[in-house]
């Protein structure tokens, strides 16, 4: 691994029901060092947000968490989200695979959602203490019966190395983690040079509502700000989906 220290520490593992409940349990009960990567080859019990199952397929689907101690003023919880979707994103354009981060988290490739990220916090004196990231990518997965995703394989009409896909996505976490570490806001111009439909009028629906507004931004609470009808307005995660399909 040619990282300074995300994934120095491989936990390499066949089979497991979550890596984010694997990494989430080790952590509590052992002191493990952070940028630790549990990388699972099958995971039969995934976790999506939001109480979702994450489905993935064994050896296909990319599977992984990583341990962060980012010690952090809750002021900037969301803006270490902002730092992983950048760094997932950063990672697949470096495959040479153009990607967006549909809010507030969801990687997308042609309006499909190709990975997605769920990250836990613990929060101990009003500090972000410990953090683990869980990212699962559709890599060589067969993705043609679900309309509304796609993997790597089927956008690159070839097969990809699991092992150099992890690789680089380490190597784009700490690249991304320094950055975030030194300049919040270059990662808030970035996040936003990345955003799907930023700048767009899209449909939206909110309850039994359904409206169009531009996507502007996403603010530091992870609201995301439209503009409708000439006014802006911040809508809360959960609040609203986009109408895609
Ligand atoms: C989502 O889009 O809903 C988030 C999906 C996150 C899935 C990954 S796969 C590796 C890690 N372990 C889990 O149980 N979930 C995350």
């Amino acid at each position: 691994m040619n990282t300074l220290f995300i994934g120095q520490n491989l936990i390499s593992l066949k089979s497991v029901d979550s890596t984010n409940t694997f990494l989430l349990n080790l952590s509590n009960n052992e002191k493990i060092v952070e940028g630790t990567v549990v990388y699972a080859e099958n995971q039969i019990n995934g976790r999506g947000q939001r109480n979702n199952s994450w489905i993935s397929e064994g050896g296909k689907s990319l599977c992984l968490s990583v341990l962060f101690y980012p010690k952090l003023d809750l002021s900037h919880q969301f803006t270490f989200n902002k730092y992983i979707a950048l760094a997932l994103v950063s990672s697949l354009n470096v495959l040479g695979v153009k990607s967006f981060i549909k809010w507030p988290n969801d990687i997308f490739v042609n309006d499909k959602k190709i990975a997605g990220v769920l990250i836990e916090n613990s929060i101990r004196e009003k500090k972000l203490q410990k953090s683990i990231v869980g990212i699962g990518i559709n890599a060589n997965n067969n993705c043609s019966d679900i309309e509304s995703a796609i993997s790597l394989k089927e956008v690159l009409n070839a097969d990809i190395g699991m092992k150099e896909l992890l690789s680089s996505l380490c190597q784009e976490l700490e690249k991304y983690y320094l950055l975030f570490r030194n300049d919040k806001n270059q990662i808030q111009d970035l996040y936003h040079s990345y955003l799907y439909k930023k700048d767009c009028l899209v449909n939206f629906t909110k309850e039994d509502y359904q409206f169009s507004a531009i996507v502007k931004e996403v603010d530091d609470f992870g609201r995301l700000i439209l503009i409708e009808k000439g006014v802006e307005k911040a809508y809360s995660v959960g609040e609203l989906s986009f109408n895609l399909f």
